[in-house]
C-alpha cells in the first residue's frame, strides 16, 4: 500500500489505530488519540481512509428525543399543569375565577383540560380532588421526564414518551448517526515510518512564490475526480442572454438600436409595405386585431399615398393591385405581426439620412402552439439605408452576422414578400441541413416612393426562437418559455 497519498489527518488516525488491532474505535476515542478537537475532521480522515480501504465505518442511527421550544420554556418555568396545581395548592380560593385571574387565558383554557386528565374536578366552580398526592405523583414524574432529555428514544419511558409526544411543541425527535472505526489487514500493514506527517502546501502564497522555497516544497494534491456540489447562482434566462449577443453583434457592426410600440395600425404594418387589402394574412385567423383601440387615427396625406399606390402604382410606375383601397381597413388597430412596421416608421421620419438600424423584440401571430410555432415570438429585424447599397452588401451583412453568432455556413435562396424585390430566404447549415432562419430583400419602390425616401434600403426580418432553438439545441420551441427551472440551471452561458 502506497501511503503518498494519503492526507495528514488520515496518516495520524491510521497511526493511532495500529495501535490496537482489534478495536472498535469511537469517535471521543479517535478526537482524544489524535488530539483533535474537530469532530469533522475525525470524520473526515476516517472517510478517506474508509476509501482506499485502510479502515471500516460503521454507523448506526439512532432517535434521540429533545426538547422543542414549549419544552425548553417548561423546563425552565414548570410545565403548565405543574404552575397551576402549585397555585391550587396554596390558594384560598381554588376556583374558576381565581384561575381566570391568576392565569392569562390561552393558559387557563388547556391548563383546565390538563388537571381534569389528572383527576382533578371542577364542582360548582370550584377545584376539588379525590387523591391530591396521586396528580403531585404524576406532575412529578412528567417534570422529571423533561429533567432527562436530550435522551435516546429506547431509554425513556413509553407511556409518558407518548403522552408528551401528543403535546404540541414540548419535545422533538431527530436522527443521530453514530460511527465507529476499525482498522483492516490491511491498513495494519501500510508501515508505520511511510505515515509520517508530512509538510505538505495546500495555499500558494506571494510570498511562496517569492522565495525560492516552491521548487522543494511537497504539494497537497487536489482529487479532481470527487463529487463535488455545483455552484448554483442567479443568471439570466438563455433567451435574454441571446438577445444581449444579438444586441452586441449588431453593435459592432455599427447599428443603431430601435424600440418601439407593439401596438400599430394595419396601415404601418401592411398599407405601408404594399401588402394587398385583401392578402390572406391580414385575416383575423393570422392577425390580433385590437378592440381596444379598435382604429388608431392616420394623416389623410399617408392613407391618400397609400391608396394611389395600391390602386394604381401611384407615380412609381408601377401598376399597383388594383380594386379599391379602404383608409378605415388601414386605421385599424393591431398587434404588430412582423417588426417591418417600425423600420418602415423610422426610414418615414428620416427618409435622406443614411442609416443602419435593428431591432430585437416581440411580434404576435394567431398561430396554434406547437412544436415549431408561438403566438408570441421574436424577430431580429434590421435595414441599412444608403447611395449604393446593393444585394451583395445585403447577403454579407448577415453572413457576417452568422458566421459572428457561430454559424459560417449561409445560403439565400430566391423567395417573395411583397414589400422586397429581390426578396431572399436566409439558410443557416446546422447539424448537416439546412434551417431556414428568416427573410430578406430590398425594399420596393412602391414603398420607398411614398415616404420620400431616396436610396436603396436593405432589409431583413429573422426569427429569434428558431436561432436559439439551434443555439440551445432544442426540438421543441415550448421548451424556452415553461420555467422548468432544472433545464433553466444547465443551458450554457452564451
Ligand atoms: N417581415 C418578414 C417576416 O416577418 C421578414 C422580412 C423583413 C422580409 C424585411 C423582407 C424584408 O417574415
Amino acid at each position: 500500500m502506497d501511503a503518498d497519498a494519503l492526507l495528514n489527518p488520515e496518516r495520524r488516525m491510521l497511526r493511532v489505530m495500529q495501535q490496537k488491532e482489534n478495536h472498535e474505535w469511537t469517535l471521543e476515542e479517535i478526537l482524544s488519540a489524535c488530539e483533535w478537537t474537530d469532530q469533522a475532521v475525525a470524520v473526515g480522515a476516517g472517510h478517506g481512509l474508509s476509501n482506499t480501504g485502510l479502515v471500516n465505518t460503521s454507523e448506526s442511527s439512532s432517535a434521540l428525543v429533545r426538547l422543542a421550544d414549549e419544552g425548553l420554556k417548561a423546563k425552565e418555568n414548570g410545565l403548565l399543569e405543574a404552575r397551576i396545581w402549585n397555585w391550587l395548592s396554596k390558594s384560598d380560593t381554588p376556583d374558576m375565577k381565581g384561575l381566570q385571574s391568576e392565569f392569562e387565558r390561552h393558559e387557563a383554557g388547556p391548563g383546565v383540560g390538563l388537571l381534569k386528565r389528572l383527576g382533578v374536578q371542577l364542582e360548582n366552580g370550584v377545584f376539588t380532588s379525590a387523591n391530591p398526592s396521586d396528580v403531585s405523583t404524576k406532575i412529578e414524574a412528567r417534570t422529571a421526564f423533561l429533567h432527562q432529555l436530550p435522551a435516546a428514544s429506547e431509554s425513556l419511558d413509553g407511556e409518558l414518551l407518548e403522552h408528551f409526544k401528543s403535546r404540541r411543541g414540548l419535545i422533538e425527535s431527530v436522527i443521530s448517526t453514530t460511527r465507529t472505526w476499525n482498522i483492516t489487514p490491511k491498513g495494519q500493514s501500510v508501515e508505520p515510518e511511510s505515515l509520517q506527517e508530512k509538510q505538505s502546501i495546500s495555499e500558494i502564497t506571494t510570498e511562496l512564490l517569492q522565495s525560492d522555497a516552491w521548487k522543494d516544497a511537497d504539494y497537497r494534491p487536489f482529487d479532481v475526480t470527487l463529487e463535488s456540489a455545483t455552484p448554483r447562482t442567479g443568471r439570466s434566462h438563455p433567451m435574454q442572454a441571446l438577445i444581449e449577443r444579438v444586441r452586441s453583434i449588431f453593435l459592432e457592426m455599427g447599428f443603431s438600436e430601435l424600440v418601439d410600440d407593439y401596438v400599430q395600425t394595419a396601415g404601418w404594418n401592411m398599407d405601408a409595405l404594399f401588402i394587398p387589402q385583401d392578402h390572406p394574412a391580414r385575416e383575423m385567423q393570422d392577425t390580433f386585431y385590437l378592440e381596444n383601440p379598435k382604429s388608431i387615427d392616420l394623416p389623410k396625406h399617408l392613407t391618400d399615398a397609400w391608396g394611389a399606390i395600391h390602386e394604381h402604382g401611384g407615380e412609381t410606375g408601377s401598376v399597383g393591385w388594383g380594386g379599391d383601397f379602404s383608409a378605415d381597413t388601414s386605421k385599424k388597430g393591431l398587434l404588430r405581426t412582423h417588426t417591418t412596421v417600425n423600420t418602415i416608421q423610422y426610414l418615414a421620419e428620416h427618409p435622406k439620412e443614411a442609416c443602419r438600424v435593428f431591432s430585437v423584440d416581440r411580434v404576435f401571430r394567431k398561430e396554434a402552439i406547437d412544436r415549431t410555432h408561438l403566438p408570441e415570438f421574436h424577430q431580429i429585424e434590421g435595414i441599412i439605408m444608403e447611395e449604393g447599397a446593393n444585394l451583395q452588401m445585403l447577403v454579407t451583412t448577415l453572413k457576417t452576422f452568422y458566421a459572428k453568432m457561430g454559424y459560417p455556413e449561409v445560403r439565400v435562396r430566391p423567395a417573395y414578400f411583397p414589400y422586397t424585390e429581390p426578396s431572399l430566404e436566409i439558410e443557416v447549415k446546422w447539424r448537416g441541413k439546412w434551417l431556414e432562419l428568416g427573410g430578406a430583400g430590398i425594399f420596393r419602390p412602391e414603398v420607398t416612393e411614398p415616404l420620400g425616401i431616396s436610396s436603396p434600403v436593405l432589409a431583413w426580418g429573422m426569427g429569434l426562437e428558431r436561432l436559439a432553438m439551434l443555439v440551445l439545441g432544442l426540438d421543441d420551441i415550448r421548451q424556452l418559455y415553461i420555467s422548468d427551472l432544472e433545464w433553466l440551471r444547465n443551458q450554457p452561458i452564451l
